[in-house]
């Protein structure tokens, strides 16, 4: 089997109480935690800062975060993550007036660095950047919003990226996110994911642990 990882996205925690929550989702067997970054200009919606990635850190969660930035500018924020704890840094390309600088700041301050491209956003973007990079992130829905349904076309995408990370020969993470659920799991592994975000349907099931195990089980099954 493929070496899955599962990445909850906290979009859908209990912000009430999230370093507990994140902790829970950590204990019934997460890998990774998703950090979606929103700033009511790039996306009609707005999130968290590095303020609460650092929080997180300090309530004692060491658990991979990957940084999802759905902002623009880019740039400015990045140190400020990186010294909040992130492990990942993905942007979207067209928030960046230069993309190459942008990776090379990201991995400058010691973190992975990927880029995210949204549904209608063409794979020419990593063209020239692919071998730099450690994780390509693609949308499965429009960013800004939890709980919205997987858009078909991404299974095509998955398999194009996948190609292309395997010409390059090296160990480039292929995260997909958005409406990713109990039925659809399987099919974006068989397409070529290994790395499944998922809010809604992890974060608003009754019994995560049970939620993340049928995910897992899923994916064992995936030749
Ligand atoms: C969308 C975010 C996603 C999303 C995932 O803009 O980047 O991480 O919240 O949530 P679900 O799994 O509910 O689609
Ligand atoms: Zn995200």
């Amino acid at each position: 089997m493929k070496d899955y990882k599962i990445a909850p996205s906290i979009l859908s925690a209990d912000f009430s109480r999230l370093g507990e929550d994140v902790e829970k989702v950590i204990n019934s067997g997460a890998d990774i935690i998703h950090f979606d970054v929103m700033d009511n200009h790039y996306v009609p919606n707005l999130t968290f800062g590095p303020m609460v990635c650092s929080a997180l850190r300090d309530y004692g969660i060491t658990s991979p975060i990957d940084v999802h930035l759905m902002i623009k500018p880019v740039d400015r924020i990045i140190p400020d993550f990186a010294k909040a704890g992130a492990d990942y840094i993905t942007f979207h390309p067209e928030a960046s007036d230069h993309i190459d600088r942008t990776i090379g700041l990201i991995k400058e301050h010691d973190c992975k660095a990927g880029i995210v491209l949204n549904p209608a956003t063409p794979l020419s973007y990593l063209e020239h950047c692919l071998n730099k990079l450690d994780m390509v992130l693609l949308m499965s829905v429009n960013p800004g919003f939890p709980g919205q349904k997987f858009i078909e076309g991404t299974y095509n995408k998955i398999s194009l990226v996948r190609e292309l990370i395997d010409k390059t020969g090296k160990d480039i993470r292929l995260e997909v996110d958005g409406g990713i659920n109990l039925e659809n799991i399987a099919k974006v592994a068989s397409a070529g994911a290994d790395t499944f975000v998922a809010g809604s349907s992890i974060f608003n099931s009754k019994d995560y642990e049970k939620t993340i195990k049928s995910m897992r089980d899923l994916l064992s099954q995936v030749s």
